[in-house]
């Protein structure tokens, strides 16, 4: 297992700025931490994030190498007896973002971002497949989403699910006024949309799916 899959905690937040920061730098205004924590409080949105656990290794000291209180205490140590050093939880390095809000019958990717480093290994297609899955457990009809319309890397993943183009929002990014790609699903419940669906989860799952542990709980 290399990567778990859960929700976004506050903890996260700076991580999370660092991502959204790295992947649009030229957005504004950015995003802050009491945005991001605004919207993990929104009943109408749902973040995520893709966490890969930094390896912590127990560094046992020599007893030797300690005082001579520590030296005692160590005479009675648990480890001493039982084997395994007690560590804190392993921090975790987050490697990717998602978020949408429910918008009565759609849900509405507000954000999807990889770390530069992570880039192209399955890991924003695997959140799209988790943004999916939720939004149906929602009962939402369809997914959607803006992109720049320069941003061919991302209307590709998009187009591999499904994603259609159904219009335009001219001068919708400030930066550079830069238009924007609207961009739909079928309608998720569609025998023709879960099939293919289903098939590229396959595909995903035989290519890279042994790398991840999912806990997400079920949403609705
Ligand atoms: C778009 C983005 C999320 C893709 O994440 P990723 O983890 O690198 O993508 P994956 O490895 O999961 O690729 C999945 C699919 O996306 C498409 N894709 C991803 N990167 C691509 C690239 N550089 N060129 C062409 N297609 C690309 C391909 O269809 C790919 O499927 P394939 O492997 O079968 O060819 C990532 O590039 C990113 O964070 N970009 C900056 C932020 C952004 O633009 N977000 C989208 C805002 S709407």
């Amino acid at each position: 297992m290399d990567y778990i899959i859960r929700r976004m905690q506050d903890r996260d937040i700076p991580q999370a700025l660092e991502i959204d920061r790295e992947a649009f730098p030229t957005q504004w205004p950015h995003p802050t931490y009491a945005s991001f924590k605004q919207e993990l409080r929104n009943r109408l949105a749902c973040y995520i994030v893709v966490a890969k656990p930094r390896a912590i290794k127990a560094v046992k000291q020599n007893a030797n190498d300690k005082g001579f209180w520590q030296r005692l205490l160590h005479l009675f140590d648990h480890d001493r007896f039982f084997g395994e050093e007690i560590l804190p939880p392993p921090k975790e390095y987050i490697v990717g973002i998602a978020g949408f809000w429910v918008m009565v019958d759609e849900a509405h990717i507000t954000t999807l971002a990889i770390r530069n480093t992570h880039r192209r290994h399955g890991i924003g297609e695997q959140l799209l497949i988790e943004i999916i899955e939720m939004a149906a457990q929602f009962n939402v009809n369809v997914v959607t989403l803006e992109v720049r319309v320069s941003n061919k890397q991302a209307q590709a993943l998009y187009q591999k699910y499904w994603f259609q183009k159904g219009g335009v929002r001219r001068a919708y990014y400030t930066d550079n006024g830069e238009d924007a790609v609207l961009m739909t699903t079928d309608s998720l419940p569609s025998n023709t949309f879960q099939s293919h669906f289903q098939q590229l989860k396959q595909s995903h799952m035989h290519r890279w799916g042994e790398l991840y542990v999912n806990e997400l709980s079920k949403v609705a």
